[in-house]
């Protein structure tokens, strides 16, 4: 397995969804994760995208265990994640946590973005769809420090949802994320902002006395 990773310098990371006309959404799942396995470092499967009608269903009950177990068996050696909304409730929280630990995903993604409206200043408050960005940046922290709550440090977690600096890449860390990811604000940041983030992250652990991220994740 992973034959093209040796050849390659980085870590390729695949998502999988499932296609919306998909009438046996397991089976999509498995087939992408089937044909990414043999490429890719680690695979995210994505249960959280708001533009796949019902797709959020599968975030919970028969059908989330279900789908893992079925990912899992696809994934061969290669480490499996599981990205999930910020719209979740504690109920969801606690289901998914279990979920997940039972089946021994590698690692749990918080996460998409929300269907939720904060408040914002803007004309196209009102428009349907997935918010991300600097307007996500709170909720994304808080729901991450839920699922911190529900694991426990049994899964490790992946934070994502407006994180656009050093300090808030080191407040996910603070609250229990192992790796942060960002997207939107390279849009506005562009290609610098990693070595800024990794700069000011480097600053900030030597700040309060951890020698590794590893030692301030959860701390
Ligand atoms: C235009 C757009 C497309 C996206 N496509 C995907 C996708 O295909 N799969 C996925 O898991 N997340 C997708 N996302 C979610 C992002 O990966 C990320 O989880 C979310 O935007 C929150 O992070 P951010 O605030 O840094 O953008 C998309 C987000 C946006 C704005």
């Amino acid at each position: 397995a992973r034959a093209g990773a040796a050849r390659r310098a980085g870590v390729l990371g695949i998502n999988v969804g499932a296609n919306k006309d998909a009438t046996d959404r397991v089976a999509d799942y498995v087939a992408g994760v089937t044909a990414a396995a043999p490429v890719a470092d680690y695979i995210t499967i994505n249960i959280s995208s708001p533009n796949t009608p019902g797709l959020r269903d599968l975030q919970q009950g028969a059908a989330l265990a279900e789908l893992l177990a079925a990912c899992m068996a696809a994934r061969g050696a290669t480490p499996l994640f599981l990205k999930v909304a910020p719209d979740l409730d504690a109920g969801m929280i606690d289901g998914i946590a279990r979920a997940a630990i039972d089946a021994r995903v590698d690692a749990l993604v918080m996460g998409n973005t929300t269907v939720s409206r904060p408040p914002l200043n803007a004309r196209d408050a009102g428009e349907t769809g997935g918010l991300s960005g600097a307007p996500l940046r709170d909720l994304a922290r808080t729901r991450l420090a839920d699922m911190r709550r529900a694991t426990g440090a049994a899964v490790p977690l992946i934070a994502v949802g407006g994180i656009d600096s050093g300090a808030e890449a080191y407040a996910r860390i603070r609250a229990g994320a192992s790796l942060v990811q960002v997207y939107t604000a390279l849009v506005y940041e562009g290609p610098g902002l990693p070595r800024r983030i990794v700069q000011d992250l480097a600053a900030l652990l030597a700040r309060d006395g951890f020698a590794s991220v590893a030692a301030a994740v959860g701390a």
